[in-house]
């Protein structure tokens, strides 16, 4: 059983359940240490929380294939992947800062299907399925129906790796002048999330990793929002989105 609607709602389910211990366990104080340069944090929490979605979802769907940030990499005999960043801002939730999510997505033979994040601290659930719109906590979400980049709200992300940052700060330049700001709150799931529901009005970022956006990527698809993965990740309210891709040309990002 593939049903693009109850595998929305097994992951639901899941993000929610996990998500919650998160806050709990932050609470309770935890342990960190530095992966692919400093700025690149892992805690005990997030290890914990890939364990426990894959336990959870594997209980439900044992044949299913998983793929998640932390190491997870199975092969499943279903052709349903599951692709899972356990927490999507960890940098959020060392410093207890907001914008932190558990993201859960899903495709069936390549094909994003599924796609749910959960914000535990504003407890707010986005979820989607292919086909049937995107809601959150329960209620369908659209994007902004902004049709001016001077006026436009952007997202964007920072690399780990210091060279890649150097350049994404010297396209601020061109960037900057030409919108009414950028925000980078520090989660790439709940940023596509944002644009899904119009809090943004546009976010990109390069080099994202797939756990990083396949929940958030089809979430903001089944908004309406227009949406492009690949090396540059992007998404955009739909009367932006020409004038958004000539300056992000522009600035070479
Ligand atoms: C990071 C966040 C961040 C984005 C980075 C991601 P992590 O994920 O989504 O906003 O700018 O590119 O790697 O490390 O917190 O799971
Ligand atoms: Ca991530
Ligand atoms: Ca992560």
């Amino acid at each position: 059983m593939t049903d693009p609607k109850s595998l929305r709602s097994l992951a639901e389910d899941v993000a929610r359940q996990v998500g919650e211990q998160v806050v709990a366990r932050r609470s309770a104080g935890f342990t960190w240490e530095t992966k692919s340069s400093t700025a690149d944090v892992v805690t005990e929490i997030d290890t914990w929380a890939e364990n426990a979605v894959v336990e959870l979802l594997t209980a439900a769907r044992p044949d299913d294939g998983f793929l998640g940030e932390e190491g997870t990499s199975t092969t499943g005999t279903t052709g349903v992947l599951w692709t899972i960043d356990p927490i999507d801002g960890t940098t959020n939730l060392l410093y207890d800062i907001p914008g932190y999510s558990v993201s859960i997505g899903a495709s069936l033979d390549g094909v994003p299907i599924v796609g749910a994040v959960f914000d535990p601290v504003r407890s707010e659930l986005f979820s989607a399925a292919v086909g049937d719109g995107a809601t959150r906590n329960g209620l369908p979400i659209s994007p902004s129906t902004s049709t001016e980049l001077s006026t436009s709200l952007l997202g964007t992300g920072f690399s780990y790796e210091s060279g890649m940052r150097a350049h994404q700060g010297s396209t601020m330049k061109t960037i900057l002048p030409a919108v009414r700001d950028i925000r980078r709150l520090g989660g790439a799931a709940l940023d596509l999330c944002n644009v899904a529901c119009g809090r943004l009005d546009a976010y990109f970022e390069r080099n994202l990793s797939p756990w990083d956006f396949a929940a958030g990527a089809l979430i903001a698809a089944e908004a309406g929002a227009s949406v492009v993965t690949g090396p540059l990740t992007r998404a955009s309210a739909p009367g932006i989105v020409s004038a958004l891709d000539t300056l992000l040309a522009s600035a070479e990002v």
